[in-house]
């Protein structure tokens, strides 16, 4: 498979590190490393697939582009266009030219991510009441001094999307069901949102996610507390350790009968998800599963336009 890469900042220069000899060419108008200054520069018949690690205004142009052209396409979250009738027709281009079509959320390939969805399928938690996320990072700065990052809803688009997506991976469609609202925004020291916090209480699982971007170190967590027990991440391998435990409930009341897993590995995501990708280009007819993509987008827009009329 021959790859281009779009976009070769900080997530391109990273796709392409893991492309290796797979990456044919780069694209930036920008970055003078790069091949080209347009995808329209490349030769056509001279890649298979393209990665697209641009910020969030060109993918749609980008990726119309490509899918136009029967190019495979992997999309860095979130995936953004300006209406949700541009993201549809993308995904019927895609369908119409039976190319894969995969928008890059690489947490789902994040071990203790994995675990905790094996253990929620499994049913052995019984009912689940109450999962609280918390992902922060240190970035505001950076964000703040960005020529794109700092516009829109901010930290919401941008962490808020992988939790969305962590939300569906490990609940499935039910949480489609849920009706989250916005708790509390700040702009602490950013002109877009940089701390917020949504949640569904009203729901029979109570979901409580915060996003931040004045987490001095970096930092995830994950509690949910269920019938029988509670399972809870901490940290990610990137910044690692990060540790996975599962605690069995003793009646009435007591200690409960703990597992622990801690891992101290290199961040394993980028290269399962790649692999990954692979797997869906080498499929005769691509699944091309838009439902999760069209959900995330429309519950960005509802609760950022609710953040807006709370501003
Ligand atoms: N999954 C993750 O953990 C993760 C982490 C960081 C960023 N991202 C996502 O990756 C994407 C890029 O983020 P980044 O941090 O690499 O941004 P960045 O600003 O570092 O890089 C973007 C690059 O795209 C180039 N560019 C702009 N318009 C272009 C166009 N039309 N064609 C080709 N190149 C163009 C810019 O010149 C820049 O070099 C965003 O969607 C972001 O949300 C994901």
């Amino acid at each position: 498979m021959r790859v281009i890469v779009i976009g070769l900042g900080v997530q391109g220069v990273k796709r392409q590190q893991i492309a290796g000899s797979d990456c044919v060419a780069t694209v930036d108008p920008v970055n003078p490393k790069a091949q080209f200054k347009t995808i329209q520069d490349v030769p056509v018949h001279s890649y298979d697939a393209v990665l697209v690690c641009t910020p969030d205004d060109p993918k749609y142009n980008v990726i119309r582009y490509a899918l136009a052209n029967k190019k495979h396409v992997l999309v860095e979250k979130p995936l953004w266009c300006a209406t949700a009738a541009q993201l549809e027709e993308l995904a019927h281009l895609a369908q119409a030219n039976n190319v894969a079509f995969y928008t890059a959320y690489n947490h789902r390939f994040e071990p203790h991510f994995m675990r905790m969805k094996q253990l929620l399928d499994s049913g052995v938690l019984g009912h689940i009441y109450q999962c609280r996320l918390f992902y922060g990072n240190g970035t505001a700065r950076l964000v703040r001094d960005s020529a794109w990052r700092d516009s829109g809803s901010g930290v919401l688009a941008d962490l808020g999307s992988h939790l969305l997506d962590t939300l569906h991976y490990w609940f499935g469609t039910k949480i489609t069901q849920h009706n989250f609202s916005i708790i509390s925004k700040s702009n602490f020291e950013n002109c877009a949102p940089d701390h917020v916090i949504f949640a569904d209480f009203d729901s029979k699982l109570k979901i409580e996610a915060e996003m931040t971007l004045l987490s001095w170190r970096n930092h995830f967590t994950c509690d949910i507390f269920a019938e029988n027990g509670s399972a809870h991440i901490s940290s990610l391998c990137k910044w690692g350790p990060s540790s996975f435990i599962y605690r069995q409930r003793v009646l009435p009341s007591g200690r409960p009968v703990e597992t622990e897993t801690t891992l101290t590995q290199s961040d394993p995501t980028w290269a399962l998800e790649y692999e990954y990708f692979m797997s869906l280009c080498a499929q005769s007819k691509p699944e091309i599963d838009f439902s999760v993509n069209h959900w995330i987008y429309t519950e960005l827009e509802r609760m950022a336009s609710e953040e807006l009329l709370l501003a």
